[in-house]
């Protein structure tokens, strides 16, 4: 997803402090809270180009497959935490409402089968060096569990 979550997340973090010129990006994705019973399975997540530094475009990749229909009232949360396990936000977001904004490539309801998610967008021109750590969850329009993924951003080098 996703994604628009991801713009809004750096954008956030941009607002903090901290001007930095020379960071690279990376994500890290690990799947290891996923369920099988989530209405959203991911595949594979990746982000390019791999080098990415703020202000430049990133194109974030999402392949999985949806196990039902996923329609209006499906939320996404995203926690953002430091290395070392401190919170620092957490931003939730209305699925269907961001892809009709036309932030997605896909638009509710979401069939069940195989989905390819792509969304492009500017890395902020300011984003405070440190290592994030994304936990994303959601839920679905009858309360079942959407999805879950464990990123590792990587911006402080
Ligand atoms: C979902 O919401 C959109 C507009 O927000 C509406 O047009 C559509 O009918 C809704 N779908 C369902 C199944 O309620």
């Amino acid at each position: 997803m996703r994604l628009t979550v991801l713009s809004l997340l750096t954008l956030s973090l941009a607002a903090s402090a901290a001007v930095v010129t020379r960071s690279a990006q990376k994500i890290g994705y690990d799947p290891g809270c996923s369920k099988l019973t989530d209405a959203f399975q991911i595949k594979s997540l990746n982000s390019t180009p791999a080098d990415a530094r703020p202000g430049d475009e990133l194109t974030v990749d999402i392949v999985g497959t949806a196990t039902k229909i996923i329609d209006n009232g499906t939320t996404l949360s995203v926690s953002v935490n430091s290395a070392n396990n401190v919170h620092i936000f957490t931003k939730n977001f209305d699925f269907c409402s961001e892809a009709k904004k036309g932030n997605f490539n896909i638009q509710c309801p979401v069939q069940p089968g195989d989905v390819h998610f792509t969304h492009t967008f500017n890395l902020p021109s300011i984003i405070p060096a440190s290592h994030y750590l994304l936990d994303v969850t959601g839920s679905t329009q009858d309360k079942t569990s959407f999805l879950c993924a464990n990123l590792d951003v990587d911006f402080s080098s």
